[in-house]
């Protein structure tokens, strides 16, 4: 492998104790094919720490019952922990009130959620919607959903050869048919961060609803909804080292209270008759049926986990191992990063010139280092740079630049066996 003379040294300078905070992980103490587990793969999903399990599992062990039902001990400890997770959350975020925070599946849903429950109403055909070049799936389909069912239209701000979202074109883009900008606040498939303050502010002044992505930033950057000025801010508890199936819409209260339910049910109701329902305050108006009650004590348990970490130092390191990797990925011949964004988050995807993404996968996986291949459930990204699929390293709290060294040699093997 050709490399260029380090800048960086291997030990991050961060206050960061990785080795302490490597061992809360238990799945990183195991081996895959023989070898020490290196999970570069956070993106997808991040590995979750003893804290959280215990959460999930403590409450199925001590005190499993339904929420806001019972009169009965378990269900007042189930619904205590429950709505502490909530508060969690809001304080997590800066929401101003858990009447804000409404626990979904995860992003998807949260995205749905909107779409379905607040556009859907105000929506008429013509009328436009603007979403990225750069958005997951989850940020594309829904609105395409909306646009098939109600007529709208469904316009992309373009983004440039980085990866980095043109403001200006986004501002040409601007009409007075425009109702909603939703835009991801840190790109899983490039790792740009975009400037959603910004954006916010441009789209209220013109009287636009603003859904932001959030699923790839809270684990990595401090979030503050208020400060961001979005109408909508969706998350996915497991990409920030909590439960899978669990995650959070954030939207404003005058917002959400002016909606119609999105699904419903029992809880989401104060009383039903067959002449008339009523329903629930928030954010119960949003929650219907039993609710992911384990999921949301291990997802109030994952924002405990980062706060006793400390989003920034979390932060600094990941930045660390992130320029760790550039560098040496940058001197390796044939290698393409695909996305070069100003201060971008800690993912680096890449090509490597007649390899095909999934085969280095493969190779990699051999010697114990889990990364992803594919689309990244971002095929438009992958149209725009003209490539079928990348490989795509993405770093969490507790890699360090020793497994970075691991992957490098797994990929240098890659790449003899396969040019
Ligand atoms: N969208 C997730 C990823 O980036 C699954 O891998």
């Amino acid at each position: 492998m050709m490399m260029n003379a380090h800048v960086l040294p291997k030990q991050p300078v961060t206050g960061l104790d990785v080795a302490a905070l490597r061992a809360q992980f238990p799945v990183l103490k195991r081996e895959v094919h023989g070898k020490p587990l290196v999970y570069l793969d956070n993106a997808a999903t991040a590995q979750r720490p003893a804290s959280v399990i215990d959460a999930v599992s403590g409450f199925y062990r001590d005190y499993n019952a339904n929420v806001h039902r019972g009169v009965h001990q378990l269900s007042a400890e189930a619904s205590d922990a429950f709505e502490g997770a909530r508060e969690r959350v809001r304080a997590g975020v800066n929401a101003r009130s858990t009447r804000e925070v409404i626990f979904t599946r995860g992003t998807t849903e949260a995205v749905n959620l909107v779409a379905q429950s607040y556009l859907r109403p105000r929506i008429q055909p013509g009328d436009e919607i603007l979403v990225s070049h750069m958005e997951h799936h989850s940020n594309i389909v829904p609105w395409q959903l909306l646009c098939e069912q109600t007529g709208a239209v469904l316009k992309v701000i373009p983004i440039n050869e980085r990866g980095e979202l043109l403001v200006d074109e986004l501002e040409n883009l601007i009409s007075d048919r425009t109702r909603l900008i939703g835009l991801v606040h840190v790109s899983n498939a490039l790792g740009t961060v975009n400037p959603v303050q910004q954006v916010c502010e441009l789209a209220r002044k013109h009287d636009i609803a603003t859904v932001i992505d959030g699923a790839q930033a809270t684990p990595h950057v401090a979030v503050d909804v208020q400060a961001l000025g979005c109408d909508f801010y969706c998350m996915s508890a497991h990409k920030m080292y909590g439960p899978t199936g669990i995650g959070a819409l954030i939207g404003r209260e005058e917002l959400l209270e002016a909606m119609p339910p999105w699904q419903g049910g029992g809880e989401m109701i104060t009383r039903v008759s067959f002449d008339e329902t009523t329903y629930n305050v928030l954010p119960h108006k949003f929650e219907a049926g039993t609710p992911n009650i384990a999921g949301a004590i291990g997802f109030g348990a994952a924002f405990d986990f980062l706060n006793a970490t400390g989003i920034d130092a979390i932060a600094e390191h990941e930045h660390h191992l992130l320029q760790y990797a550039t560098e040496r990925m940058q001197a390796i011949d044939g290698l393409r990063i695909i996305g070069t964004a100003e201060g971008k988050g800690p993912v680096i995807a890449f090509t490597l010139d007649g390899a095909h993404a999934n085969d280095i996968g493969t190779i990699v996986d051999q010697f114990g280092v889990a990364i992803r291949t594919g689309h990244h459930c971002a095929m438009p990204v992958m149209q725009f740079f003209n490539v079928p699929a990348t490989a795509r390293v993405s770093f969490a709290a507790y890699n360090t630049t020793d497994e970075i060294d691991v992957f490098l040699n797994a990929l240098e093997t890659a790449r003899t066996m396969l040019l």
